[in-house]
């Protein structure tokens, strides 16, 4: 058989391997990932008192990537328990979506969780339960049908169907914005009770303004157990260390667009992106992508993508202000033990 001829114009139709996806979809295992999942590890058990959790940092830190990225290893760390039992799903991502109405809207919130929780809502509904063939939840009526209470009771049986042990609630501020003083509490409170009912551990996930609106209140601050998901800093070695790891695997993943020319440019990019990881994706992002749209690597390409100076300056200013919030919220300080008997005749 004679091979068909390939023609010019059929070359133009095979597309070039596209790094801006391979930057998009990388994700590197950097230090200030690891610290904050091995963190949350050891704090999510059966049986844990810290019944709400709450992950801040700064705006392109990388937040959502980690949220994300803890559900789907919990997932797979369970797959032999899903394997025996279809109806099992250990952990769930939702993102607490802003309703455009006033007060948060606790009816989309809980269908976003039944969503999650009910993979396809397609299947018929015949009545509320876990069919044990497929795994799946049946349900007597449409979501949009049911009640506040109804959809309440849906989700706490289902997270107990479920077995769920987490859930993850990103851009969790939405939940307590613009509520009034006086009521965030009893939005909390919302959430706390749901992990009561079901036994599933919540984690929140959001940036500064989410530990600003929680430290409003007291009793809000002492129920819940904070971690912080810092930037790497530039007055630490450690952390130019780790940020600078970070741009190497960038420019491995796309070595064929820039070569290497990203890494002498790792001090100005600490610099422009404040250290987040986020950021420093989204900008790389989009230098390849202008490469690629014009053949060829210029850092040029890297400046156009950098952050504009206003850009940078109102995101330094946040993060000024959500780590001076944070950090003495976050020093702790161990209660002095008292002296011995020799060390108090030493004072003497
Ligand atoms: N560890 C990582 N490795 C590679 N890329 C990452 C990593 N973490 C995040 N990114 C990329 O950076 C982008 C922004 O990160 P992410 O959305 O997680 O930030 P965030 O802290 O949630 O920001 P925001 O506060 O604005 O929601 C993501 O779309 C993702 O592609
Ligand atoms: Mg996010």
């Amino acid at each position: 058989m004679t091979r068909p001829e390939i023609l010019p114009s059929d070359l133009a139709l095979v597309s070039p391997p596209s790094y801006t996806q391979a930057l998009q979809s990388l994700r590197i295992k950097h230090t200030r990932i690891k610290q904050v999942m091995d963190e949350l590890n050891c704090l999510i058990y059966p049986g844990s008192q810290d019944s709400i959790l709450m992950v801040c940092g700064p705006t392109g830190v990388g937040k959502s990537a980690l949220a994300k990225s803890m559900v789907k290893a919990e997932n797979e760390r369970s797959a032999p328990e899903m394997q025996a039992d279809a109806g099992i799903i250990p952990a769930v991502y939702v993102e607490a979506r802003a309703s455009g109405e006033d007060d948060f809207s606790w009816r989309l919130f809980y269908q976003s969780v039944l969503e999650q929780l009910d993979t396809d809502l397609e299947i018929p509904k015949y009545h509320f339960d876990i069919d044990p063939i497929t795994g799946r939840m049946v349900s007597p009526r449409s979501l949009k049908d049911r009640t506040l209470a109804g959809l309440r009771t849906s989700v706490e049986r289902t997270l107990r169907h479920r077995k769920t042990r987490f859930l993850v609630i990103d851009e969790a501020a939405h939940i307590i914005h613009q509520t009034r003083r006086n009521r965030l509490e009893i939005q909390l409170d919302t959430l706390k009770s749901l992990a009561n009912q079901t036994g599933v551990q919540i984690v929140m996930v959001g940036s500064y303004d989410l530990f600003q609106l929680m430290s409003l209140s007291g009793q809000l601050a002492r129920r819940t157990h904070v971690l912080h998901m810092e930037r790497y800093r530039q007055d630490n070695d450690h952390d130019i260390r780790a940020f600078h790891a970070c741009v190497q695997k960038f420019q491995n993943t796309a070595e064929p667009v820039w070569g290497q020319g990203l890494m002498p440019y790792a001090d100005s990019l600490h610099e422009n992106t404040l250290g987040c990881i986020g950021t420093l994706s989204a900008i790389l992002t989009r230098a390849a992508k202008l490469a690629e749209t014009t053949g060829s690597w210029s850092p040029d390409h890297l400046r156009t993508a950098l952050l504009s100076e206003l850009q940078r300056k109102q995101i330094l200013e946040e993060i000024l202000d959500g780590e001076a919030a944070i950090n003495p919220g976050l020093t702790r300080s161990m209660p002095k033990l008292p002296k011995t008997g020799a060390q108090q005749r030493k004072v003497a």
